[in-house]
Formats: C-alpha cells, sequence, structure tokens
C-alpha cells in the first residue's frame, strides 16, 4: 500500500495523541508524539537547574548541553504504544506532570531547542508512513505531508480531558491549574517567533469539542483511507 507522512497539529490536550496513535495502529505506521519530545527537554532543564521556577533558562548551558540530551522511543508491550526516554530512562509519566506542563513551552520557544528537535523528526519520517503530532509538523517539520489536520477543542474541555488523564494515572491533578495552564501554553505557542502554533494553509481544520474518541478516530481513518 502507498505510504503517505500524516501531520496532526493543534492546541494542548485537544486529544491529537490519542487520535495519532490509533490511527498510526489501524494503518500500521510509525507514530511519533513531539511533544513528548519538547517535554523530554524539559524535564532535562530542570533535573539540571537550567530552568528558574520563574522560567528563566540558563541558555548557554542548555546548548552545551543539548548533545547530551538523548531521546528515543521504545514500544511498550502492554500499551502497545510508544515510551518516551532520556538518555535510556523511561521518562513517559514524568514528562507529563503537571510540572513539566509549566516549564516546556518556553524552552519549545528556543531556537537550537526546535532545530535539534526537527532534525530528529524529520530524520524519523524520511521513510514516510509515519503519523506525527505537534504543534508545527504541517507547517514547518513536513510541509508536503499528504494529510494534514488542525485539531481544536475548547480550553475548558482540554482541561477535562487532561485532568481525566492524569487522574486515570493516579498522578496529581488539579482542574483550576491544569485550565490556566493549558490557555498559558496555547497563548506562549501560538506567539513565539519560530514556528509558532498556527494551521497549515492547506490543513483541513477539526473541532472535536463534541466528538467522542471513536467519532474523532472514525473522522481521522477515513479522512487517510481517502489518500491511500
Ligand atoms: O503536545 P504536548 O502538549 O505534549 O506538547 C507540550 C509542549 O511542547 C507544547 O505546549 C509546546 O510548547 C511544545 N511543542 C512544540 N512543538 C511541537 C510539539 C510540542 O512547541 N511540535
Amino acid at each position: 500500500m502507498k505510504k503517505i507522512t500524516i501531520a496532526i497539529d493543534g492546541h494542548s490536550s485537544c486529544g491529537k495523541s490519542t487520535m495519532a496513535k490509533q490511527l498510526a495502529k489501524e494503518l500500521g505506521y510509525i507514530y511519533v508524539d513531539t511533544g513528548a519530545m519538547y517535554r523530554t527537554v524539559a524535564l532535562y532543564a530542570m533535573r539540571n537547574n537550567l530552568i528558574s521556577m520563574d522560567n528563566k533558562v540558563d541558555m548557554d548551558q542548555l546548548c552545551n548541553q543539548m548533545p547530551q540530551i538523548n531521546i528515543s522511543f521504545k514500544l511498550n508491550a502492554t500499551t502497545g504504544c510508544p515510551d518516551t526516554y532520556l538518555n535510556e530512562e523511561r521518562v513517559e509519566d514524568e514528562i507529563r506532570s503537571i510540572k513539566v506542563s509549566k516549564h516546556v513551552s518556553p524552552i519549545a520557544a528556543i531556537p537550537f531547542v526546535r532545530e535539534a528537535m526537527v532534525n530528529k523528526q524529520r530524520e524519523m519520517g524520511k521513510g514516510k508512513g509515519i503519523v506525527m503530532d505537534g504543534r508545527d509538523i504541517g507547517t514547518t517539520v513536513f510541509p508536503n505531508a499528504e494529510l494534514k489536520v488542525f485539531v481544536t477543542a475548547s480550553a475548558e474541555v482540554r482541561a477535562k480531558r487532561r485532568y481525566d488523564e492524569l487522574q486515570k494515572k493516579g498522578m496529581p491533578a488539579d482542574y483550576d491549574e491544569i485550565l490556566k495552564n493549558v490557555k498559558e501554553r496555547d497563548h506562549m505557542d501560538s506567539n513565539r517567533e519560530v514556528s509558532p502554533l498556527k494551521p497549515a494553509e492547506d490543513a483541513i481544520l477539526l473541532d472535536n469539542s463534541n466528538m467522542s474518541i471513536p467519532e474523532q478516530q472514525e473522522w481521522l481513518l477515513e479522512k487517510a483511507k481517502a489518500l491511500l
């Protein structure tokens, strides 16, 4: 079967990863969560005191240490989905914490961080047959992707989804704090200079506020199948 590149971009916690993961499984494609990569850089910066509580980043140190940040994905046999590793340590759960969510957007706005991540993402997608989700996949990473989708939902719906997800994992969750974080990240991600969050001109827009997960998955599978 013909292999294509599928870019799923959108706002924070809009369910893109859930949709993208399922689509990759159905098509037998590679799935890459690029948010996990930026979260992993943020976790490294936090652990090494390269980012202060008020989000001031030690740029020189982070730039020097970028070659030491080895991010990889390994398939989790139980979930059937890739888990994120930082220098061979599984960090899949830790990178989803609200602490990391609070520090990730300033890290993701740094040009040398983006350059390193985008290079890695292009390398992973060079053979096509990939579903990649993020903020700039259709605009910057794969501007020639055959299918581009831009997903959104109301901030309240998105905060509730993230709250439920953290609760399910037994991680600390406070709805108001999550809602504030979702709005702050949207603002920072949309207003940064390098690769701001915005739909590609040829992206299909999807507001999934009132759609169930199976409905979203069916919608996406139909769009992909039409191109295969
Ligand atoms: O997708 P997720 O919410 O896990 O992404 C975490 C953060 O990583 C985003 O808020 C954004 O700042 C950054 N990000 C990005 N570009 C991507 C993916 C994520 O800037 N392609």
